[in-house]
C-alpha cells in the first residue's frame, strides 16, 4: 500500500474537522468533494470573488445527502479577521486555498491581490494559531521561482518574482515560516504548478489556459497563444493536488514548516498543449479540422519555462502523482464537454481511467 492509500484508509477510520478556504473555487471544491467522500467533517469559507455557488451544488449532487450534512459553509472574506477566526473555531486541519489567482490580474490590480493574498493570508494564520489547529496547509505557487533559470525547479533555489502575484505567494511562505519559529505553528506550503481539471472556470479575462482553450475549441472561437508557443509548463491534474494536500495534513512533524513542489516533473509547450487538446476534441467537434491558433505577443510577467523537481515531496510526503498530462486532459475534456456543450454526449472522448 502506498502512502496515499494509507492516508485515505486512516481518514476512512478517523473523522477530523477540516477548514477549506476558497471552497467554492476550482481546487477548494475538489478538496471538499474528496474530504466528504472520505467521511470527514468540513467547514468551508468563501466570498465568491472568483468561486461559484454552482461548484458547491455540483459537489452536493456528487456526494449525496449524508456526506453533505457534514459540511458547513460560511460566506465570508479572509480580509476580515473575524470571519477567519469564526471559520477556524474547532478545526483540526486547515487547507487554505482562498486567494486571487492570475499573474495578469495582479498586474492590473496589485492592491486587491495584495489585500487578499497577503493580509488575508495573515488573518488566516492568526485565526489558525489562535484556534490551535494541528496543521495549516496552504496553496503556494510555482511563480515563486520567478526568473531563476534552472530546470527542473528545486525548492531552495528561487529567483526574483516577476509579478505582484508572485510576490504575494512568496510572502505567504515567509509568514508561514515565521509563524513556525515564533508561535510553534505547523504549516506546509504546496507550490502548485498550473493545476487543471473539472470545475476550473473557463470564463473571464483571467481564466487559466486549459479551461479557456477548451471553451474556445468547443465554441469554435478564436484561440490565442501568447508568444511563440514554446513557453512550457508542468501541467498538473487536480487529483495530484488533492493527494498532496491530504498527505501534507497527516505527514510526520519532520515534513512540516517546509514548502514542496506539486506537479508531475514533465514539460509541455503551449503548441503541444494546443495539439493534444484539439486532438481529444476533434472527433466530437468536426469544426476543429479547420481550427488554428493565433500567435500573439508574449504576456507580461510570465515565466518562460516551468518544470518541477518533485523528489522532495516524494521523499518527505510520499507524493506519487497518479495523473500525467494526457490522462488528466482526457478526464478534464470529458467533463468540459458535458458541461460546456449541454446537448453533447461524452462518449467520443476516450477515458482510460
Ligand atoms: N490553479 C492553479 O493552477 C494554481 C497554481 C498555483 C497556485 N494556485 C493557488 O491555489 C489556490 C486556489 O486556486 P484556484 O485555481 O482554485 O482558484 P479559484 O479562483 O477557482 O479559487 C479561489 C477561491 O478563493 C475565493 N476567494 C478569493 N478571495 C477571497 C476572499 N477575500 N475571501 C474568501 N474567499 C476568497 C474565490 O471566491 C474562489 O472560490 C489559490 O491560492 C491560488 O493562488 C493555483
Amino acid at each position: 500500500m502506498n502512502k496515499f492509500q494509507d492516508v485515505q484508509q486512516h481518514l476512512q477510520q478517523h473523522r477530523y474537522h477540516w477548514l477549506v478556504t476558497g471552497v467554492a473555487g476550482f481546487i477548494g471544491s475538489n478538496l471538499l468533494e474528496s474530504l466528504l467522500r472520505l467521511g470527514q467533517r468540513v467547514t468551508g469559507l468563501d466570498n465568491f470573488a472568483t468561486g461559484h455557488r454552482h461548484n458547491l451544488e455540483m459537489v452536493r449532487a456528487a456526494v449525496g445527502d449524508e456526506a453533505w450534512s457534514r459540511f458547513d459553509f460560511i460566506e465570508g472574506d479572509i480580509r476580515n479577521e473575524a470571519d477567519c477566526a469564526r471559520a477556524c473555531a474547532g478545526v483540526e486541519f486547515v487547507l487554505h486555498q482562498a486567494a486571487l489567482g492570475s499573474v495578469s490580474r495582479s498586474i492590473d490590480d496589485p492592491l486587491t491581490t495584495n489585500a487578499t493574498n497577503v493580509t488575508g493570508f495573515l488573518n488566516m494564520l492568526v485565526g489558525a494559531r489562535d484556534a490551535k489547529v494541528k496543521r495549516f496547509v496552504y496553496a503556494a505557487s510555482s511563480s515563486t521561482y520567478g526568473d531563476h533559470p534552472d530546470l527542473p525547479k528545486v525548492e531552495d533555489r528561487i529567483g526574483n518574482p516577476l509579478s505582484p502575484y508572485a510576490v504575494t505567494k512568496y510572502v505567504n511562505e515567509l509568514y508561514a515560516n515565521v509563524f513556525g519559529r515564533t508561535y510553534g505553528m505547523e504549516s506546509i506550503g504546496l507550490r502548485y504548478f498550473n493545476v487543471f481539471g473539472p470545475r476550473q472556470d473557463p470564463n473571464g479575462a483571467y481564466a487559466a489556459v486549459i479551461p479557456q482553450w477548451v471553451a474556445a475549441l468547443i465554441r469554435n472561437q478564436e484561440l490565442r497563444i501568447n508568444g511563440d508557443g514554446e513557453t512550457s509548463r508542468d501541467f498538473c491534474y487536480i487529483d495530484n493536488v488533492v493527494q498532496a494536500n491530504l498527505l501534507s495534513a497527516l505527514a510526520p512533524l519532520e515534513a512540516a514548516n517546509q514548502v514542496y513542489n506539486v506537479a508531475v516533473n514533465e514539460r509541455t509547450s503551449l503548441t503541444q498543449l494546443y495539439g493534444m487538446m484539439r486532438e481529444l476534441l476533434r472527433e466530437r467537434f468536426p469544426h476543429l479540422d479547420a481550427h488554428a491558433p493565433h500567435y500573439v505577443d508574449f504576456r507580461r510577467g510570465d515565466v518562460r519555462h516551468s518544470q518541477a523537481d518533485i523528489s522532495k515531496a516524494a521523499q518527505l510526503l510520499g507524493y506519487q502523482p497518479t495523473h500525467r498530462i494526457d490522462q488528466g486532459l482526457r478526464q478534464a475534456m470529458a467533463w468540459y464537454v458535458a458541461h460546456l456543450a449541454p446537448t453533447s454526449d461524452t462518449s467520443a472522448i476516450p477515458n482510460k481511467q
